[in-house]
């Protein structure tokens, strides 16, 4: 089905831009100098004309042919992976539209760097991180449970160790929710933004 294809292959362009962000957030554990630093890196790849609008036509691609897929196999998933990639797309899509949207607003009408303290605004401060840090973990997850889902339902009848290979998947997402949310706030200590990200966070 054609949906399913394009739906397939802007999911590859997407999932590589993803996998360098989370590794860039990753890069948190070693301080914020180090998160900056590679993401001024990493920025020399995806900070261009081309690559963002092909990054930004994929995520639109995306969301809308998921949320068709998401419309034709609602009634008839069934089991553990058919269900979890349908919940975890459809988070997908939605923080898709807020995480971009945030980022396109705080780079071009707020004029802030949406850099390390952009995305860690919202998860150091009382009462904003009551929704960031769940919302960050939860797309964090959702991405990992998004691949072991399709890893499981494309190979489930050709690979015996299918359903081991897709926990472990699980399992990576969830260590990734844990250190990326230790990273970004400083072991759980808190981070003291500049003061031009206060209007982030209603300071
Ligand atoms: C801890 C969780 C996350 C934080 C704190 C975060 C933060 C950020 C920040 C600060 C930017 C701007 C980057 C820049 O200016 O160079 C950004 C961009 C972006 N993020 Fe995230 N992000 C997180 C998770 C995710 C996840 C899970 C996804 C997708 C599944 C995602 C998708 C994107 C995309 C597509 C962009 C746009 C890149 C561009 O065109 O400039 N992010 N994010």
């Amino acid at each position: 089905m054609l949906t399913r294809r394009i739906h397939y292959y802007s999911g590859i362009t997407i999932a590589l831009f993803v996998t360098l962000h989370l590794t860039n957030h990753a890069f948190s554990l070693m301080g914020i100098e180090k998160h900056i630093e590679v993401m001024t890196q990493l920025r020399k790849v995806y900070r261009n004309i081309f690559a963002e609008i092909l990054l930004l036509s994929a995520v639109c691609i995306q969301i809308f042919s998921g949320i068709q897929l998401y419309r034709s196999r609602f009634k008839i998933a069934k089991g553990f992976y058919e269900k979890l990639q349908l919940w975890s797309g459809l988070y997908l899509a939605i923080f898709f539209v807020i995480h971009l949207s945030a980022v396109m607003v705080g780079r071009f009408i707020l004029q802030l760097d949406t850099n390390f303290y952009f995305g860690a605004a919202g998860l150091n401060y009382f009462p904003s991180n009551l929704f960031f840090i769940p919302y960050y973990s939860l797309a964090i997850f959702s991405f990992f449970a998004h691949i072991a889902s399709v890893h499981y339902n494309k190979m489930k009848e050709r690979n015996r160790d299918v359903r081991k290979q897709s926990r472990l998947i699980l399992i990576v997402g969830v260590v990734m929710v844990f250190m990326l949310m230790y990273g970004l706030t400083n072991g759980f200590n808190g981070i003291a933004t500049p003061s031009e990200y206060g209007i982030l966070i209603g300071k």
